[in-house]
């Protein structure tokens, strides 16, 4: 489970997606409120997830795909809403394969029983990408705090905002810079797939096409960004770390 330099270098990367909404964000943001917040954060992650590595990838996907529609404001948890028809993010094509919304909603209930009401799904989403990361022996980051959760969540608007695998390298782009998000970040976020396993149809076309060319890599792991059918519909390929 060792990572590379390059790894380290792409994981750093992330740091940009979370800089995204954050105007006035702050470090340790509960440092009154609830002052033992991100050490409780931590202490959960410290204890599940070497119990469970490959979790690692799917928590911080689920940070990108969070932040990509409507903002760090954890909508991508919510399960219906008042205002729309319970057609949340959750429910789109993405979501099949997002991973870790029972760990969220542990790390929840204890920061619950701490301090009530103090600390959003949204804050508790970065922090525990990055120290799931840091836990499978990715690199640390900081994390500012003081994200708001959203009350609005809606299917349509992450599959238009969330790139599909088929995207080519201009859509990723012009996506990325919708965002505010450059060709650096979208190097680097891309590169942070190479944590992971992934469902076929997410790159199939990219390796049988290389197969045919003789320049497959046996090596390859992914992280999907979006699959095209359900995941128990799709065969897992096994990977190993790269
Ligand atoms: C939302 O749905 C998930 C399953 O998709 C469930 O685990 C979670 O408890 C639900 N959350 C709420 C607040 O009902
Ligand atoms: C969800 O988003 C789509 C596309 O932007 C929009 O047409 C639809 O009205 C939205 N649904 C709700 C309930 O707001
Ligand atoms: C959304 O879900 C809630 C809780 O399950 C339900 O009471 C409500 O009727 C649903 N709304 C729509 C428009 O389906
Ligand atoms: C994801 O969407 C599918 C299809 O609508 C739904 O059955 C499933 O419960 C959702 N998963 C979660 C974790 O909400
Ligand atoms: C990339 O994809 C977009 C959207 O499908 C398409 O409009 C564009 O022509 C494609 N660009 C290239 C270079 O293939």
């Amino acid at each position: 489970m060792k990572m590379g330099y390059a790894n380290m270098m792409i994981i750093l990367g992330i740091i940009a997606i979370i800089g995204f909404t954050e105007a006035q964000l702050m470090p340790n943001y509960y440092a009154h409120s609830c002052p033992r917040a991100e050490e409780i954060v931590q202490g959960f992650v410290h204890q599940h997830i070497p119990n469970a590595p490959s979790l690692a990838a799917p928590l911080l996907r689920m940070q990108f795909h969070d932040c990509f529609v409507r903002g760090c404001d954890a909508s991508v948890l919510l399960n219906i809403t008042k205002a729309g028809n319970n057609d949340t993010e959750k429910l789109a094509n993405p979501n099949l394969t997002l991973r870790g919304f029972d760990f969220i909603d542990g790390v929840k209930s204890l920061l619950e029983a701490e301090c009530p009401g103090v600390v959003s799904c949204a804050d508790i989403i970065a922090l525990v990408a990055r120290d799931a990361v840091v836990t499978i022996g990715g690199p640390w980051w900081p994390v500012t705090t003081g994200r708001r959760d959203g009350m609005f969540s809606n299917e349509s608007e992450a599959l238009q905002n969330i790139p599909p695998p088929t995207s080519n390298f201009s859509s990723l782009q012009t996506i990325f810079a919708s965002k505010g998000l450059d060709l650096k970040d979208l190097v680097l976020l891309s590169g942070a797939h190479t944590i992971g396993i992934s469902i076929c149809p997410s790159f199939l076309n990219d390796y049988t096409t290389s197969l045919a060319m003789g320049t497959a890599k046996t090596h390859h792991s992914t992280v999907s960004t979006q699959p095209t059918s359900s995941q128990e519909n799709a065969r897992r390929l096994p990977t190993t770390q790269p």
